[in-house]
């Protein structure tokens, strides 16, 4: 069962099982939400929507947590990637740092996998060494301090921006930083696969690619040091003002965005992300309070940045410079970000100012008023300035229309097309109904090539215009199948005492054994492939000896199996109706659970076979008089199971 699986390369399962035994979640989610006990549960403001009362609930019993108001929930390694936005490895990670598990990877792994994990975690290693001799050099040397703080301080940077970002300043010495690695036993092709070093064709010798130079380091969204990028203080202009870590395993330039590990919690409060050009930019705009912000290093957004900043918030702020020449250039990555569902915004900053420049010279509140009151939304904004270039020429007017409802063409939202058609009709003063057939006209290119790209990938699947889909109804049988998973999640290892067929005679068994056995034996196959896929599983578990109730799937990756085995165990989930209240009859616990076990395994059957009388049925209408005959006998004796079942079901409520 592919979808279970622990998808985790590098840590084995013992580790895993180790974190989880160890990791408290009480304590861990201590550090971002402010708990309080209540009863036996724990209780805070959601750390996931505004709220005046607490929903947010943590079980140290249970070691899961729930969050009423938005509907997440799970285990210690979720809310980590719920709320830093870890991936599950470095979900994982953070815990075993956190609470000093040693990490042991998987042997499953072929001994290249292993070489290759091997040396990128000695880059991860070596980074991280290079940081720290960059972070000592600037604050502990002389060279450092007169030259590397000197030029900090010239900018304004503070030492609490400078620990901060963790600057760093790397000597003017050729080998300063090689030869230090290699006296503390860095082998040299670390070294040089890293970047931080080249060699010297002639002698074989490190060079420092940074050298006299101050250094600001890269880091990933979980705080690990990726690479470099290094500014030189001298005015020559031989000399590259900016030099950046060449890419390697672990440096990936088009998946990085400059800021993103200081940033992403302001992001996520805000709603809100402000993209700049470069380090100095970020850094400034932090140091004078605006802390959502990101650069990405002169280039044009990828994919990836777009996809990074997308799991923290989908309205993005693009800062220009003054003077930028480089806006209309930028047109065609704007476009992507409107094609991956962005609300995209653009910023102009004053004649000459660049974000930093602007930062440095006001005040956190006029900042923030000045980006509030000028910041345009990027459709309206492009008319406008496309709009001055046009005055009256009407062919290059043509040419503006098909350029701005392109853009609006990729918007994958009917209503803010609808608005956008509106706004520039206005704008441009041409009809909308010139522009929804403009709008009309692109739409089908665009759908053409998409058809031919969905045809070149799979040709067996011809393209179709979508029918409308029929209103989704109620599903009987997918309730019933709901309840049998979480009976099973939530009462999986209780014993109950369960009649033989016909006699009167019992026997004690668990809710697993039962329901897997009832299942089982009629080979019955639920519709829901999620659902089938869970009681696969547990079938499987049983097979080996073991009894996989909730808890069991609390620790495991798969998102959506972790949100329903946490659901049903935080007693959202209750018995369906409380017998003993309506005063029918009293009985034991087990007794209670017992007869809700066979009511759910029959009502479900009872539904199944309807299910299947019905079909029959309707397909009788179609068929011929041979098959008939043979129908109507699989007709009868559904029906007789339909009535036994029912028998059976009256008995045990
Ligand atoms: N940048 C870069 N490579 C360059 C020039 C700039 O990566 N060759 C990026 C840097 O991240 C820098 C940002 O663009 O932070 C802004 O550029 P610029 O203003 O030229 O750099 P500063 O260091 O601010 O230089 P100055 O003091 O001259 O403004
Ligand atoms: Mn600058």
């Amino acid at each position: 069962m592919k979808l279970f699986y622990y998808l985790c390369a590098m840590i084995n399962r013992e580790t895993i099982d180790k974190i989880f035994t160890t990791a408290r979640v009480e304590e861990i989610i201590s550090e971002f939400v402010h708990l309080k006990r209540a009863g036996s549960n724990l209780k805070g403001l959601s750390p996931f929507a505004d709220e005046k009362s607490p929903s947010f609930m943590v079980s140290p019993s249970k070691q899961i947590w729930k969050d009423f108001s938005s509907g997440k929930g799970g285990n210690v390694v979720g809310f980590l990637m719920e709320h830093e936005h870890f991936s599950y490895v470095e979900a994982l990670r953070y815990l075993a740092k956190k609470y000093n598990i040693e990490i042991v990877e998987d042997g499953e792994m072929t001994p290249e996998e292993v070489l290759h994990q091997k040396e990128k975690e000695s880059l991860y290693v070596i980074s991280e060494f290079a940081n720290k001799f960059f972070q000592e050099t600037l604050l502990g040397t002389e060279e450092g301090k007169s030259v590397g703080l000197a030029y900090f301080k010239s900018r304004d940077f503070t030492e609490e921006t400078i620990k901060k970002f963790q600057l760093g300043y790397s000597p003017d010495y050729k080998s300063a930083f090689y030869e230090y690695a290699i006296k503390k036993g860095y082998k040299q092709e670390v070294i040089t696969k890293s970047g931080l070093c080249y060699l010297d064709n002639k002698t074989n010798h490190g060079i420092d690619r940074f050298r006299s130079r101050v250094i600001f380091p890269i880091f990933s969204i979980s705080g690990r040091v990726l690479g470099f990028g290094g500014r030189t203080l001298s005015s020559s202009k031989k000399v590259a003002k900016y030099l950046n870590s060449p890419e390697s395993d672990i440096y990936h330039k088009s998946d990085i965005l400059y800021g993103m590990y200081q940033s992403k919690t302001a992001i996520i409060k805000n709603d809100s992300c402000f993209l700049v050009e470069g380090y100095t930019d970020v850094i400034s705009l932090h140091q004078n309070g605006i802390e959502n912000v990101v650069a990405s290093s002169g280039t044009a957004l990828t994919e990836n940045q777009i996809r990074l900043i997308k799991r923290f918030t989908e309205n993005i702020t693009i800062l220009f410079d003054g003077d930028s020449a480089g806006i209309k250039a930028s047109f065609r990555s704007i476009d992507l970000l409107l094609e991956k569902g962005m609300n995209v915004k653009v910023l102009l900053f004053p004649d000459g100012d660049d974000p930093d420049g602007f930062a440095r010279k006001h005040k956190t509140e006029e900042i923030k008023a000045f980006i509030e009151e000028n910041s345009t939304d990027f459709i309206r904004f492009k008319t406008q300035l496309l709009l001055e270039d046009v005055k009256d020429d009407p062919i290059k007017k043509a040419g503006l229309i098909r350029e701005i409802v392109s853009s609006i063409a990729l918007i994958d939202n009917l209503i803010k097309k609808e608005l956008y058609i509106q706004e520039c009709s206005k704008l441009l003063d041409i009809s909308e109904n010139v522009l929804q057939n403009e709008l009309a006209t692109i739409e089908r290119t665009l759908q053409k090539k998409q058809a031919k790209q969905n045809n070149v990938e799979e040709e067996s699947k011809p393209f179709s215009v979508e029918v409308n889909q029929p209103k989704p109804t109620v599903d009987l049988t997918l309730i019933h199948e709901e309840e049998i998973i979480q009976t099973l999640f939530r009462y999986g290892d209780y014993i109950i005492e369960v009649k033989y067929n016909t006699s009167e005679e019992t026997y004690n068994t668990t809710v697993i054994e039962e329901i897997i056995h009832q299942l089982k034996g009629d080979s019955v196959q639920l519709k829901s492939e999620f659902y089938q896929n869970i009681i696969d599983d547990i079938a499987s578990g049983l097979e080996k000896g073991e009894l996989r109730s909730g808890y069991f799937y609390t620790t495991f990756q798969d998102q959506e199996v972790v949100n329903k085995a946490s659901d049903s165990l935080f007693e959202k989930y209750k018995l369906s109706e409380n017998w003993e209240e309506k005063g029918i009859y009293i009985k034991p616990k087990e007794h209670h659970l017992s007869s809700h076990v066979m009511q759910i395994i029959l009502r479900y059957k009872e539904v199944s076979v309807t299910n299947l009388i019905k079909s029959l049925t309707e397909e009788i209408a179609e068929i011929q008089d041979e098959e008939r005959e043979t129908h109507f006998r699989k007709i009868i004796q559904l029906t007789e199971l339909k009535n036994q079942i029912n028998q059976n079901l009256n008995r045990v409520v």
